[in-house]
């Protein structure tokens, strides 16, 4: 009976964890030592809003909460959106973390937005950007996929940085 529930219980986790791939990237976090490089590159300010679609284990989201930067989170995952609203409950005021799937959620006002998603989804994100930001100044940093319809601002270790204004309508 035990090795039966043990069983039952490992099936879960692995559609979980492996089951994303139907909507997105399947969870890799960024590494420690390129987190702080991500949230230098989108060059927010305290009090400004970083979107995370994806947001794994939401160490992006805490790292930049540490520096003043209000956050919002999507992760289709609800063991890493478990363990994220814990990691990141002493910054509850300013860090929202939301269950479900990004590309059909009506994403809030932001500044910048933070992906780490799969090269297939780098155009679909391209055109929702553009709708999202309707011509505003707003940032992506994407690591490790780039998109092909638009120049990168910076590259830095694997990270390009993309801007959107009013030229992108
Ligand atoms: C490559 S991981 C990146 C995690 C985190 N952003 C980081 O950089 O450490 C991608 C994450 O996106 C989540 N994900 C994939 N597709 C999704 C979707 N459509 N909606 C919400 N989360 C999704 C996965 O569960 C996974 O945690």
């Amino acid at each position: 009976m035990a090795i039966q529930i043990l069983l039952i219980v490992g099936l879960v986790f692995f559609i979980m964890f492996t089951g994303v791939v139907v909507f997105g990237a399947p969870y890799l976090p960024t590494l420690k030592k390129q987190v702080d490089d991500a949230i230098d590159l989108l060059e927010l300010s305290s009090g400004q809003t970083m979107l995370e679609l994806g947001c794994g284990d939401g160490r992006l989201l805490l790292a930049a909460a540490k520096r003043g930067i209000k956050g919002v989170g999507y992760e289709l995952n609800p063991i890493l959106v478990l363990y994220a609203k814990i990691k990141c409950w002493k910054y509850k005021q300013i860090i929202s973390i939301n269950w479900g799937n990004y590309w059909s959620k009506s994403w809030p006002r932001a500044d910048g937005m933070y992906v780490f998603l799969l090269q297939s989804y780098m155009n679909k994100l391209h055109k929702k950007v553009i709708q999202y930001a309707d011509g505003r100044e707003f940032k992506v940093v994407s690591f490790a996929f780039e998109i092909k319809d638009k120049e990168p601002q910076k590259v830095v270790n694997g990270m390009f940085l993309y801007e959107y204004d009013k030229k992108d309508i």
